[in-house]
Parts: C-alpha cells; sequence; structure tokens
C-alpha cells in the first residue's frame, strides 16, 4: 500500500515537471501519430536523399525512434528542452539499441541545424522563431511540418492523414 502510494506520488511530481516544462515552452511533448508518422516518412522516402534528420522537438522520442528504425544508414537527432521527455527518449534509445539515433537536452533554436533535412511539430509561435532561423542562418533546405504552416515561406506540398483528424502535414524546400 506505501509503495503504491510513494509511486503515485512519484508519478505525479513527473507529470506536474513536465506540465510546468510545456506551459513555458509553449507545447507539450504530445507525439505525431501513427498516421502522422507514415506520411512524413513517405515524404523523407521520395525526397531520396541520404543526409542527417533533426527532429526539432523530439519529445519522448517516438518519431525520431520511428526513423531511425525505418532509416538504418542515416544519422537521426533529435533536440528537446523539456527534461523528463527527454530522459525518456534517451532510455528507450538505449533499450533499443539504435546506434544512428541521438538525443540532446538542447534548445534547437541555439544549434546548427544546416546541412540537415528537418522535421517538427510545433505551435504558432514556435513555427515564427523557426522560420526566423531559416532566414538569419540562410538555411535551405527541406522541412516537413505536422499541422502547423509557416507564416511567410510556401509549401510545395501538403497531405492530409486519413484519419479522424485530418491532419495536414507539410513539406517545404527553402
Ligand atoms: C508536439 S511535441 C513533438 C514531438 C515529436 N517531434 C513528434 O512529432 O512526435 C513538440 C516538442 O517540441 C519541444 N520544443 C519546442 N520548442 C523547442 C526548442 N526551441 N528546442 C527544443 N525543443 C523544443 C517541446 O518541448 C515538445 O516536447
Amino acid at each position: 500500500m506505501m509503495f503504491e502510494f510513494y509511486l503515485l506520488t512519484f508519478l505525479l511530481i513527473i507529470v506536474c515537471f513536465i506540465v510546468i516544462a510545456s506551459l513555458k515552452i509553449g507545447i507539450s511533448p504530445m507525439p505525431s501519430s501513427k498516421a502522422s508518422q507514415k506520411i512524413i516518412l513517405e515524404y523523407l522516402k521520395q525526397l531520396n536523399n541520404s543526409n542527417t534528420i533533426i527532429d526539432l522537438g523530439s519529445g519522448f522520442g517516438t518519431l525520431s525512434i520511428y526513423l531511425a528504425v525505418n532509416f538504418p544508414n542515416r544519422k537521426i537527432i533529435g533536440y528537446e528542452l523539456s527534461f523528463f521527455p527527454w530522459l525518456i527518449s534517451i532510455i528507450l534509445k538505449k533499450l533499443l539499441r539504435l546506434k544512428n539515433l541521438h538525443f540532446y537536452k538542447k534548445d534547437f533554436l541555439k544549434e546548427n541545424i544546416k546541412d540537415a533535412t528537418l522535421v517538427c511539430y510545433l505551435y504558432f509561435e514556435g513555427m515564427k522563431r523557426l522560420e526566423n532561423k531559416l532566414f538569419e542562418d540562410s538555411i535551405n533546405t527541406v522541412i516537413i511540418s505536422n499541422t502547423f504552416s509557416f507564416l511567410n515561406i510556401k509549401h510545395k506540398k501538403k497531405v492530409y492523414t486519413s484519419n479522424l483528424y485530418q491532419t495536414p502535414i507539410y513539406l517545404y524546400m527553402t
């Protein structure tokens, strides 16, 4: 009985940390749905290049893991600001022994994201900040965005998931 109480308290504290971090960052670590992941994978297969893929805000790491499994010969990097989702992602990476996958607890806005294919599932303000970074750092690359679009950059393609939510997945080439 006592053990359950401590476990529940511990889990509640973790949830509180995740909620507080989400409020500070502006978005929760909600993972892309399976349907969205499949469209992102299809886009990446069609592009047919082999450069590094960066997941901008990797959350619990599920999208990055899915990509690392599907592209065993490509390097996949995930940047995540929120501590517990990042911790869970590195535990999953270790358990699955994915050598081509790397998670960093870092703000991607402060990192060099040039020369990589970018994937993201952010929020309105996050997309604005990313768009500014693309202009400031003169980044010319491919960006795949789940749900949210850029304000000024025009998408090359837009595909909706076939599930209930009909989520748009945007393809950009800057
Ligand atoms: C909705 S989740 C997406 C998770 C994963 N990319 C996916 O599609 O399954 C967005 C994540 O981005 C993270 N995030 C937002 N801005 C960030 C930044 N500037 N640097 C690093 N992570 C960021 C949030 O903490 C959140 O966990």
